[in-house]
């Protein structure tokens, strides 16, 4: 195939533990599927680790890296050996290092007669590293004019509104808007990532039924029995508002709740709507929010951080907020947010949970009366958080038979793992997805396509930002209700929502949010 022109990736933190975990492996994903595009490829990765250890420790990485189930293992052997061999490490330390590897990479592109066609940064390193390799990277490491460039930059993307500007200032005058690819690896779930496609592909169905008028709640949920342990000095900071909520949750629901775009495949339109339905967010009270931390966390936090004896955490490590969203479609309906470490589970979803009664009677006639045999009509979308919990769709038998995108889910019907609210697997349409999936590797795959809308721009990011501090800042000064860990804790997140309240088992007396209006 004719030249389509040569990309460098340069994996920053490159033997850190995201690179060893998730990174590598979306890169040689990323090779194995465009190996035969017409790109030419290079992949160095970088550390401040000197040349020799560094190499060392970046190729028992790559050594390791595994054969995705989907590829034939005699061409993944082949192809996992190029791969290799295009892959070098570099400490990437002093302005001269940065310098070295731009000249090098121009040096190659000579050689090897290529014209470039851009450069990946992946900056796998912690935030305050950012400003300075930004700035190499901007005076002496951009691609020929009239080449792209893509930086990659990994959360925490500031601390509250005021600290995110900061960043996004700093960083805006070094790269441009359209260069800039902020990861949410929520956003690379393949359940997730589906719930566009989903609404897309159901339209006629699912559409006018997606609103005030016929849904009862949603429920945006992620359960992890891990705790804080060994993160305390980033955990403490941050707690679960910021380091889930935030981001992840709240990204979630603007996939369900934006208005669908007319082609979902346009970027552009997708972070239009997104960013539209950040506006009508009602903005959260005190009051909108239960916050509790589990029992051990606060002698954690002593002993990692060297606290003193009468030093008690305010650091919330769980959270159910109820959000309530303006506009025609979802005016009056709760949409509750939850998460916390160190549950009694490890699951995430979000639940569509319909009104019954409503929207029986587009099927079963008034006369018929046969309203209370209406079952709960619901669609879930497994995140496939946790093992037993692949990525999943659910849709109420009783709602509609829906259809998915060619060849990417398929309908299953003998998973009875998954956590049903009570009701058989028999009662629901399931989808799985045909090939399982990375979220690192579905991202780096959409750098390369450079599918904007699976990132976070720094207009979505500081819409969540202005959206959350207030109740951040109104949190601040209360303490969270103690729950015990564990097993103990099996009923904290069977919420029950009784008219338009919401209520989590903390501690007695039980916490009530209330909806208000509709
Ligand atoms: C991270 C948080 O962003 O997401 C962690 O910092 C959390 O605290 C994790 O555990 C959850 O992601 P996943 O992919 O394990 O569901």
């Amino acid at each position: 195939k004719e030249s389509q022109g040569h990309i460098s990736v340069v994996l920053l933190g490159a033997t850190g533990d995201l690179a060893k975990k998730y990174l590598w492996q979306g890169l040689f994903q990323l090779y194995l599927d465009e190996v035969s595009s017409g790109h030419s490829f290079t992949f160095y990765g970088a550390a401040l680790t000197e040349p020799e250890p560094g190499k060392l420790l970046m190729f028992e990485v790559l050594k390791k890296l595994a054969c995705p189930p989907d590829v034939d293992p005699n061409r993944c052997v082949v192809v996992k050996d190029q791969f290799l061999k295009l892959s070098q490490y570099r400490q990437l330390k002093t302005s001269e290092n940065y310098t070295t590897l731009n000249q090098d990479i121009k040096t190659l592109l000579q050689q090897e007669g290529l014209e470039e066609a851009g450069r990946i940064f992946y900056f796998s390193v912690p935030p305050f590293a950012y400003m300075e390799i930004a700035r190499h990277i901007n005076s002496s490491c951009r691609p020929r004019p009239g080449a792209w460039l893509r930086v990659v930059l990994e959360k925490p993307f500031g601390h509250d509104y005021e600290s995110a500007q900061q960043l996004a200032t700093e960083l805006g005058t070094f790269f441009l808007e359209e260069e800039m690819y902020r990861v949410d690896h929520y956003l690379g779930k393949q359940a997730v990532a589906h719930i566009l496609p989903f609404r897309d592909h159901n339209r006629k169905l699912l559409d006018p039924i997606l609103n005030r008028h016929h849904v009862e709640r949603v429920e945006i949920v992620l359960k992890e029995t891990i705790d804080a342990k060994g993160r305390a000095s980033f955990y403490e900071h941050y707690g679960v508002i910021r380091d889930v909520l935030q981001n992840h949750l709240n990204e979630v629901l603007m996939y369900l709740a934006m208005e669908l775009p007319a082609n979902i495949n346009h970027s552009e339109e997708v972070l239009r709507n997104k960013l539209q339905t950040f506006k009508l967010l009602q903005g959260l009270e005190k009051t909108s929010a239960v916050i509790g931390q589990y029992q051990t966390y606060n002698s954690q936090v002593r002993e990692e951080l060297q606290k003193a004896d009468n030093y008690f955490s305010m650091t919330p490590t769980f959270a159910g907020v109820l959000f309530q969203i303006d506009g025609l479609r979802w005016e009056g309906v709760p949409f509750v947010l939850a998460s916390g470490k160190a549950l009694d589970e490890r699951t995430g979803y979000v639940r569509v949970l319909f009104k019954n009664r409503a929207y029986c009677t587009q099927s079963e006639t008034l006369r018929d009366a046969r309203w209370s045999q209406c079952k709960p009509k619901q669609i879930v979308f497994y995140i496939g958080h946790g093992e037993l919990n692949s990525p999943a769709v659910l849709v109420s038998r009783n709602l509609f038979k829906p259809t998915m995108p060619e060849g990417s889910w398929r309908e299953v019907s003998d998973r009875p793992q998954l956590r049903l609210f009570g009701q058989p697997l028999s009662d629901y349409y399931a989808y799985y997805p045909v090939k399982e999936r990375e979220a690192y590797s579905s991202l780096i795959s959409n750098i390369y396509h450079s599918k904007r809308d699976s990132f976070i721009t720094t207009e979505n990011m500081l819409a969540s930002w202005e959206f959350w501090t207030p109740l951040l800042d109104g949190l601040a000064q209360q303490a969270p209700r103690l729950y015990p860990g564990g097993q103990e804790n099996e009923h904290l997140l069977d919420f029950e929502m009784v008219g338009r309240e919401v209520s989590f088992t903390l501690q007695e007396p039980v916490e009530v949010l209330s909806a208000g209006g509709g």
